[in-house]
């Protein structure tokens, strides 16, 4: 990695590193191939809102470990709860917090990503995989479905079939299947897909950070609206960017023939 790091907060589940304007999060729970367990998702969200808050950090990298990024929600901090238990423990509430993250968020995959774990992935706004990813869904083995998003998510992305036959069957998918039905957006070696995604996140924070905002807002649009309504979106906030210096910057930079400088405002 080509900069210096600096750690925030310490945590016990998760690790967080700067590199410049990027933040990078990292599931650190290796003997349960991160299996995410309500302590982790809990630091993992507090974590999040910090990081969205900071005005230093401008893209948001989210990472396992090689081996893993999350074999799923932690089996055994669930496996003997009761159905009164789960409805008021609402673990997913928490998790539904990482939906909140205003700041691009990248999932940089490797190894498992399975049950909560792909749908963790899936949370964020986009994900780049090394070529050892494994995505699955492999609750319907445990007598369950997906909870976090699985069934609706991997359906947007994926559409019905494959989604079904994925979440039937308990099936993965390795990364060049998730590269060529769009569940994952580049994939790289093993051995540099996080600095890759480092680099991406970096261009990415290297942009206006309130353009960013807005296009994240827009694009989420087409998963929860009609297309009337995205459109209508997207137009308001296109419009609204001419509020902005940045906007002004952007152009004039381009107008004269040299690089913009954001400043958020
Ligand atoms: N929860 C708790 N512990 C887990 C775990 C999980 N989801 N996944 C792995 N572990 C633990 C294992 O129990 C094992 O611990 P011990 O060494 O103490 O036995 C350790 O991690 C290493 O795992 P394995 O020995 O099984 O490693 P492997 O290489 O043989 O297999 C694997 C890897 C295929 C990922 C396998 O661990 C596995 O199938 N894990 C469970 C995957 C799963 O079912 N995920 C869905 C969880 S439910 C969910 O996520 C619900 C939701 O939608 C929110």
């Amino acid at each position: 990695m080509s900069t210096s790091t600096a750690a925030l907060t310490q945590y016990e589940n998760i690790l967080v590193d700067r590199h410049d304007a990027v933040a990078v999060v990292r599931l650190n729970r290796p003997k349960v191939l991160n299996a995410l367990s309500p302590q982790l998702m809990a630091e993992l969200t507090q974590a999040m809102a910090e990081l969205d808050a900071d005005p230093a950090i401008r893209a948001i990298v989210l990472t396992g470990s090689e081996r893993a990024f999350a074999a799923g929600a932690d089996i055994k901090e669930m496996a003997d709860a009761s159905l009164v238990e789960m409805v008021y423990r609402d673990m997913i509430g928490v998790w539904d917090r990482l939906r909140q993250v205003k700041k691009p968020l990248i999932a940089a995959v490797s190894g498992f990503a399975l049950g909560g774990g792909c749908e963790v992935a899936m949370m964020c706004d986009f994900i780049v995989a090394s070529e050892t990813a494994v995505f699955g869904q492999p609750e319907i083995n445990l007598g369950v479905i997906p909870g976090a998003g699985g069934t609706q998510r991997l359906t947007r992305l994926l559409g019905k079939s494959l989604a079904m036959d994925m979440i039937l069957t308990g099936r993965n998918l390795k990364a060049p299947e998730a590269l060529a039905h769009g569940l994952v957006s580049r994939v790289f070696p093993v051995e540099s897909y996080l600095d890759e995604a480092i680099a991406l996140a970096k261009d990415i924070a290297s942009k206006g950070p309130m353009a960013l905002r807005v296009a994240k807002e827009a694009v989420n649009k087409a998963f929860e609206t009609s297309l009337t309504e995205g459109l209508e979106a997207e137009r308001q906030r296109f419009y609204m960017l001419f509020a902005t210096e940045d906007q002004k910057e952007g152009m004039r930079a381009f107008l004269d023939k040299r690089p913009p400088q954001f400043t958020g405002r």
